[in-house]
């Protein structure tokens, strides 16, 4: 996998810093006061720079390069805005600032005493992301040995007042860019690489962390009676998996979260079949399974105190002679029937039988489910909120919360027996689209009818915060991670006993 720079913080130390070869970020707050160690020439250069009508425009969080400065060996001297009193969100900012920036040379950072330092470095890691499986270039002569498909990143150091207290305050932030490193790989991968079975095998892998893992095969899944999840995946040679992955930190007796996902490892839309241009895109159609599977990595990396399950449908939505027609009814697990009234709209049919399954075996506490549901929800919320539904005030509160928190987007959206009448079905219990109206709402209902009367429920639609279609504060164009930061603050703030 892609693995976040490696950090190392060090005492501050202003003798090395003129001979410093890459790149050096300093950071300015409201006095304007330059580090120490600076020699003349870049000093003054310096202050120009923060005297100009150009720093005017850089606000908190943003920063300005000046190249090659005179009296630093380093190629750029980047002067980064950051007030003392910066809240965590400006301080990720600052460090995305910087990480956007990192290239195959060293950089070092000069945080002073910023009480913020630990934030700066995450945002740092999570910007500096950069999935090159498939690049083959090698690096230019001069530029590091190895002739892996990875690019060669620089040396990373932090110099701090107190490095010791930084360093512990950052391995936080380690373990959670490494699970949503995970997740932005899974989501970046292509679909001839990450088969439902390579999908399988990367959470089984998980198992060295601690967190246990269980595949069920097709087999096992039509003994439940998943005739729905089933459906979807059988016109692919990929076969239908659904993953349990648990992690039990908490009290040996307290009722799980549990986080589910849609693991759609691409949607051609079957019979119904999609429109060539943008197919590609949906490879990321796993991004719900991707994030649930993202989070466990965080919660095993960091040891949380709770008890949290994850369970996804990994399946291939592919047109074949086999495949599901529209016009097809399946039973699912609870024992509804559907009709397929349009086999692009698979998605919940998966999702049907994975919620009545973790709920049948785990009766959780609570049950937030994410899937790239809907284009309807990028209508609706574009790609800077993900759509919340739900069957309860408080945790949906308590989800957008952590969202805000953690700075990621979202909005919550109405739920009401009233669109159910778009799904009914002539022949059927319920039929899987309920027509173009309130495309994102009629699915969140239909999710609705497989969760169980009490049980707290959020569902999650992040069709269009999953991959879009630039970059972003926190991440490089690309798949974003979306929600694995807010859900282990969920779990923080409302599942984890306190140490
Ligand atoms: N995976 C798509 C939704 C999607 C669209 C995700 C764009 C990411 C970006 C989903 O399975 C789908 O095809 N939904 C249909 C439903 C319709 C047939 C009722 C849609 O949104 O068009
Ligand atoms: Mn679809
Ligand atoms: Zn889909």
């Amino acid at each position: 996998m892609t693995h976040p720079v490696e950090i190392s913080f060090t005492q501050t130390d202003p003798a090395g810093l003129a001979g410093w070869p890459g790149r050096v970020a300093i950071l300015i707050g409201q006095n304007g006061r330059l580090p120490a160690g600076l020699p003349r020439p870049s000093r003054e250069a310096a202050l120009r720079a923060l005297a100009s009508d150009a720093w005017k425009g850089v606000k908190p969080g943003k920063s300005l390069d000046l190249a090659f400065p005179a009296g630093l060996a380093a190629e750029a001297l980047q002067l980064v805005n950051l007030p003392r009193d910066a809240d965590a969100l400006t301080a990720r900012k600052a460090g995305a600032a910087i990480g956007a920036k990192l290239g195959k040379t060293d950089l070092l950072v000069l945080a002073g005493e910023h009480p913020r330092a630990a934030e700066i470095a995450l945002g740092l890691a999570l910007r500096a992301y950069d999935f090159s499986a498939y690049k083959t270039q090698k690096p230019k002569e001069g530029e590091g040995e190895g002739d892996g498909p990875a690019q060669k990143r620089g040396r990373v150091s932090f110099m701090h007042k107190d490095p010791e207290a930084l360093g512990k305050a950052a391995a936080n932030g380690a373990a959670l860019a490494e699970g949503v490193f995970f997740t932005r790989d899974l989501v970046n991968e292509p679909a001839n690489v990450l088969t439902t079975s390579d999908f399988a095998d990367r959470l089984l892998a998980m198992q060295e962390l601690g967190l246990s893992v269980e595949v069920l095969d097709e087999d096992a899944l039509a003994k439940l009676g998943m005739r729905a999840l089933l459906g979807v995946g059988q016109g692919s040679d990929s076969p239908s998996k659904v993953v349990v992955m648990r992690w039990n930190g908490g009290k040996a007796d307290e009722a799980p979260l549990a986080l589910i996902g849609k693991g759609v490892v691409f949607d051609s839309g079957g019979i119904s079949i999609k429109p060539a241009a943008g197919m590609e895109e949906m490879t990321m159609d796993m991004g719900g399974a991707g994030v649930v599977a993202g989070v466990m990595r965080v919660l095993a990396l960091r040891r949380a105190r709770a008890n949290v399950v994850g369970v996804v449908g990994l399946v291939e939505n592919m047109p074949d002679g086999r495949a599901q027609r529209p016009g097809d009814i399946v039973k699912s697990m609870k024992g509804d029937t559907i009709e397929v009234i349009n086999t692009d709209a698979e998605g919940r049919l998966v999702l049907a039988d994975v919620l009545w399954y973790a709920q049948d075996r785990f009766k959780p506490a609570a049950i937030v489910d994410l899937a790239t549901l809907t284009g309807a929800i990028i209508i609706a919320l574009g790609h800077e909120n993900a759509g919340v539904f739900s069957n309860d005030d408080a945790l949906a509160d308590a989800v957008l919360k952590a969202a805000g928190t953690e700075g990621e987007g979202a909005w919550r959206l109405p739920l009401a027996p009233a669109y159910d009448k778009l799904i009914d079905s002539r022949l059927a219990d319920i039929k899987n689209t309920g027509g173009r109206p309130a495309g994102s709402i009629t699915a969140a209902q239909f999710l609705q009818r497989f969760v169980a009367e009490g049980t707290p429920w959020v569902h999650l639609d992040i069709a269009g915060v999953a991959l879009p279609p630039g970059e972003t504060a926190m991440a490089p164009k690309g798949a974003t991670g979306w929600g694995v930061m807010t859900l282990d603050r969920l779990v923080r703030d409302r599942f984890e006993a306190k140490a």
